[in-house]
This record gives C-alpha cells, structure tokens and sequence, in this order.
C-alpha cells in the first residue's frame, strides 16, 4: 500500500512540479506530495523541503516506469471537489454503514482512555454513531449527542435501535452553525483534516460556543509529530488532501496553535494505532 502511495506523489512530482521545486497544485496537496517524497528520503527537509537537480533528475527517471492507467482517477485529475459534497446518496449511506464499525474500534480505545461516567458529550461529525456507541455501551451513564447530516444521523438512529442504546441521540444540522448547549467533552474525529484553516477556525469559533469552563475537546485523527513524520501517517496525508481539495494533516504544533485560538491548551496526546492519535485539550 504505501508503494502505491509512493508512486503517486512521484507522479505527481514529475507533472506538477518544476527544476525550481515549484508546482501549480494548491498548497495543501504540494506539501503532502513533498512530505512524502522527504519521509521517504527523495529530497531533503531542513525547516524547509530541498529539491536540488539531482533530486529533480533522480524523480524523473521514474516517469516511464509509471503504469498511469493504474492510478486513481482523482490523482490523475484532480479536482476542486470535497468527498462529501460529490457523493450520491447510495454512497454516502454505504460510507455511513461502513463507518460504524472503523469508528466503533476507535471509540473503544478512547473509552479506555478517558472516563466518560455520568458525563454530557457532543461528537460532532460522529457520522452514524460508531464511536458514540463504543462509548455509550461502556458507560451507560453518560449521554452522547451527534451531529452530522440527514443520511449518517437516520442510519445512526437505526443502530442505536438495534442495539438499545438509550444515551445516544443524533442531531442533524450543520457542524458550522449548530447551535446547542455546553458539554462536558466534544469530540471531532477525522473532521479537521478534511479542512482548510479558515473552516477550521470557522468549527472552533462555533465549539467556543459550546465550551464552559471544564469542557475538554479531544481530537482523534492522523496527527504529525513533525513536517515528515512519523513515516506511516505521511504516507496518508496525499490522498486525504486529494479526497477533500482543501484537507490537510497538521502537524502536533500547527493544531495546537489553531486550537490555542480559542483559549485550548494541550493536555494529553495518545497514539491509538500507527496513523491516528487522540488529542485532548483543556481550557
Ligand atoms: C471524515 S468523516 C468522519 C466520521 C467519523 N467521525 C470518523 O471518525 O470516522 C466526516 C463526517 O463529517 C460529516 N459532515 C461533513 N460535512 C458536514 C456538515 N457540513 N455538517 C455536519 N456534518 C458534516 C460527514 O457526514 C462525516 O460523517
């Protein structure tokens, strides 16, 4: 898998980018392909990324050796459209079907983690409920609110039916604007990379809204330590920039800044398994 994931960035190194190391891709998706690139020791990275001649020479050897019909077809044309705004409705319900089970595991390993007895949560962008249920089932004096739109929140009712969980209720509304009551934790898993700064700023400026004095907010998604590590979570971060046009991984240091906007400060940060992280913040 991370061959593929490999070849791509060269492709894209040899169509986009010139001698000078400059390419015409958006920032987000430059950056992934040079992440990848320096993980993977084809260029340099010294608070900057290095492309010398022999770098740009060496990368272009590979051009004949690519089997372009092999890629994606988003890799081949990338386009300026998000996953979830170019999705048909039997999609998103087959994505929302299959979320509940990856997310479920994640919210396993969160419930190990964090005591959630007799607590008030929100996830937001909880999908169909599969991290809320790991949670909700373990402690079943906690209450957990969703919120995300129509098609993951009637498919996340009809589990929540299936498997008899009371403390579970699923809002549909925009994450942007919803308007709600405070919570003891909010949780936003996979959200902020699938976002540009602006939106970010935009979701946190509405969380604000949501916090009193003990909230915590925790982050659970493919977190860097650094520009070009670790390894296994770069190699992610160019299809993400290329599913969503304006997704990016942040490193631990760009997301602290961001979250550091509204008065959060980092708490504790736990790896869950080799790509994702969980991040807590408090005020
Ligand atoms: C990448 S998925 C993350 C799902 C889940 N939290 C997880 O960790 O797997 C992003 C979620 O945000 C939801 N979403 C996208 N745009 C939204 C919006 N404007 N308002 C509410 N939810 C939205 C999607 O339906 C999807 O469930």
């Amino acid at each position: 898998m991370n061959d593929d994931l490999l070849i791509e960035a060269i492709y894209l190194f040899n169509k986009h980018f010139n001698q000078e190391g400059k390419s015409d891709l958006p920032e987000n998706i430059e950056v992934a392909v040079l992440r990848i690139l320096a993980a993977n020791n084809y260029i340099s990275y010294d608070n900057n990324f290095i492309i010398t001649k022999v770098n740009y020479q060496n990368l272009e050897k590979f051009k004949n050796q690519i089997n372009e019909e092999a890629l994606p077809e988003n890799i081949k044309n990338i386009s300026p459209v998000s996953f979830f705004d170019n999705i048909t409705d039997i999609e998103y319900e087959i994505y929302s079907r299959s979320n509940y089970s990856v997310s479920f595991k994640n919210g396993l390993k969160l419930a190990e983690l964090i005591n959630f007895n007799d607590l008030k949560i929100l996830d937001i962008g909880g999908n169909s409920g599969g991290l809320a249920s790991a949670i909700a089932s373990k402690y079943l004096t906690s209450h957990i609110t969703v919120v995300d739109t129509k098609i993951p929140c009637e498919i996340g009712s009809e589990y929540k039916e299936v498997n008899n969980l009371n403390n579970i209720n699923f809002i549909c509304d925009d994450l942007f604007t919803f308007n709600l009551e405070k919570y003891d934790y909010i949780i936003l898993s996979n959200i902020f990379h699938d976002y540009n700064d602006k939106d970010v700023r935009r979701i946190l400026k509405n969380i604000n809204t949501h916090l009193d004095d003990n909230t915590k907010v925790i982050i659970l998604e493919d977190i860097l330590d650094n520009e070009i590590g670790p390894i296994d979570v770069v190699m992610h971060g160019l299809r993400l920039s290329i599913n969503t046009f304006y997704g990016k991984q942040r490193t631990i240091n760009e997301l602290n800044i961001l979250i550091s906007e509204i008065g959060l400060n980092l708490l504790n940060k736990e790896k869950i398994n080799q790509v994702q992280s969980i991040v807590v913040y408090t005020l």
